[in-house]
């Protein structure tokens, strides 16, 4: 099994905690990829990984040996961000980790509340991560084709960037960020809301 674990750690809800696919099974052996990024906040620093949990058959001999001679490929990050990753793992505290989920958790809240007001969309509440899924009412819209046009209208008309779920091989949603301050996601809300009411059916 692979997974991608680059948002390891960030579930905030309580009732239903992260836990690691590599802490699943010993038998089914696990490739897990991580990163800086998402959860110490560093995306330019382009510094990722791959954790393997073989299991006692050693399935992934092979492929442990073959990732070993990958890493000898120049093409990684640079020295400064390797040689900063020991003290990053060591040092930096847990209360890194609490505030940042605290944070998302109001921003997801925010975003949820606000954009559930908005005839015409429907927010998925998040409880991980740092996204948001929103269902667009494709019935409700009078000159909205898809997802797409949707996101690309939105960018065109009021300046905010979303991505359609068509990016991730689901139609009829958009994704929105919510690793933002809460005032930034009701300003995002209140253009939404102008956006929806200029294309939608009630408002013709
Ligand atoms: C699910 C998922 N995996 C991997 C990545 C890539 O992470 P990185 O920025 O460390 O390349 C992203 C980035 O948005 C992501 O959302």
């Amino acid at each position: 099994m692979i997974a991608d674990e680059v948002y390891y750690g960030l579930s905030y809800d309580e009732e239903r905690p992260f836990t690691s696919f590599g802490d699943l099974t010993t038998t089914v052996p696990v490739i897990a990829t991580g990163s800086l990024s998402k959860i110490y906040c560093v995306p330019g620093w382009r510094c990722g990984w791959v954790i393997v949990y073989d299991n006692a058959a050693q399935s992934l001999k092979l492929v442990i040996e073959n990732l070993n001679k990958h890493s000898m490929i120049l093409l990684h990050p640079n020295s400064l961000v390797q040689a900063a990753i020991p003290a990053i793992l060591a040092n930096v505290p847990e209360s890194h980790f609490t505030e940042l989920k605290s944070k998302l958790k109001t921003s997801s809240e925010a975003a949820f509340e606000r954009l559930s007001k908005i005839h015409g969309i429907e927010p998925i509440q998040s409880r991980a991560a740092m996204y948001m899924m929103v269902k667009i009412n494709s019935e409700d819209f009078k000159d909205i084709e898809d997802d797409i046009d949707f996101c690309k209208k939105l960018l065109a008309e009021q300046n905010c960037l979303t991505f359609p779920s068509q990016c991730f091989f689901a139609k009829g949603f958009f994704r929105m960020i919510i690793c933002t301050k809460p005032e930034i996601l009701l300003e995002f809300g209140d253009r939404l809301e102008a956006f929806v009411k200029a294309h939608h059916k009630d408002h013709a």
